[in-house]
C-alpha cells in the first residue's frame, strides 16, 4: 500500500509565482514546486495548476516571476495569494511590488530573492502543467532565511488547498480529526484554527456562528478546528 507520508519527506521552499494577462491583470500565486533545471543556460521550472489565473496569465504574456518567500512571510499574504483568485481579487492591491522590464509585477513584500522568466516550453501533466523558464533577470531582495514548506507546516501551521501538487487529501481530514480531541478546552483557552488557511480567531467556546467567514481565505465555521491557546 502506498505510504503518503512519504511525500512529506520531499523538501521544498514556497514561493509567489506572478505575471501579467492579455487584459493588463496582475495575476500571482503561491508554489512550491519552483525550482532551477539548469545552470548553463540558467533554467527553471514549475508546476501550475490549470485552473489558476496564474497560469494563463503565464501562458498569455510568455513570462513570469518568482518571488523567494521569506519565513516572517505572514499567512495573511500566503492566504490571498494561495487561496484566492486573482480575477476576483486584486492580490497586489495592499503589496509591495515593483514592476519588471517586462511590464511583470513582482512581488517585494517578505521576498528573499527574485527571478524573471521568459517561458520556454511547457510539459502537461494532467491537473497541472509544468511550465520551463529561461532565467533573464535574478536579484537578490533581503537577507532573510527562507520560507521552506516544512516550516509553514510546523510552525506556522499553514495548510495546502487540493490545486497545489503536493496537496494530501488526508492531511485535511487529519486536522479537522482534531476537533474530538480538544473539544474539552476550557473557555479561557477556547480558539479556532481555519483548517484550509491556518488563520487563528480566539474565543467562541461555543462554536463559531454560521455566518463567520475565515478573513484569510473566506471558508466557513465547518472548516475550523477548535484549538487549545
Ligand atoms: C503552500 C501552498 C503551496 C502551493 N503550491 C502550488 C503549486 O506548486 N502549484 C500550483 O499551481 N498551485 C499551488 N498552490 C495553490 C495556489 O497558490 C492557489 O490555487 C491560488 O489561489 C491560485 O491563484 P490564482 O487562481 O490567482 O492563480 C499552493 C498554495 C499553497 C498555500
Amino acid at each position: 500500500m502506498m505510504d503518503l507520508a512519504a511525500f512529506h519527506s520531499i523538501s521544498y521552499g514556497l514561493y509567489v509565482v506572478s505575471s501579467v494577462n492579455d487584459e493588463g491583470r496582475k495575476c500571482g500565486c503561491v508554489v512550491n514546486t519552483f525550482q532551477q533545471v539548469t545552470n548553463e543556460p540558467l533554467q527553471v521550472s514549475v508546476a501550475l495548476n490549470k485552473e489558476n489565473v496564474t497560469l494563463a496569465a503565464v501562458l498569455e504574456s510568455g513570462r513570469y516571476c518568482v518571488t523567494v518567500l521569506d519565513q516572517e512571510t505572514p499567512l495573511e499574504l500566503i492566504g490571498v495569494f494561495g487561496f484566492r483568485n486573482s480575477i476576483e481579487t486584486d492580490k497586489f492591491a495592499d503589496a509591495a511590488f515593483e514592476v519588471d522590464a517586462a511590464g511583470l509585477p513582482l512581488l517585494l513584500e517578505h521576498g528573499v530573492a527574485a527571478f524573471c522568466c521568459s517561458v520556454v516550453g511547457t510539459v502537461d501533466m494532467g491537473t497541472h502543467l509544468v511550465v520551463f523558464g529561461q532565467v533573464d533577470d535574478a536579484k537578490v531582495l533581503g537577507k532573510a532565511e527562507p520560507l521552506t514548506y516544512a516550516y509553514y507546516h510546523a510552525v506556522k501551521r499553514g495548510k495546502t488547498p487540493p490545486k497545489a501538487s503536493s496537496y494530501i487529501a488526508d492531511e485535511a481530514q487529519g486536522a479537522s480529526g482534531a476537533l474530538a480531541d480538544d473539544a474539552e478546552t476550557t473557555v479561557a483557552k477556547c480558539g479556532w484554527r481555519c483548517t484550509v488557511c491556518g488563520y487563528i480567531v480566539e474565543g467562541y467556546p461555543d462554536g463559531l456562528p454560521e455566518d463567520f467567514r475565515c478573513p484569510v481565505c473566506g471558508v466557513g465555521p465547518e472548516m475550523f478546528e477548535r484549538i487549545t491557546l
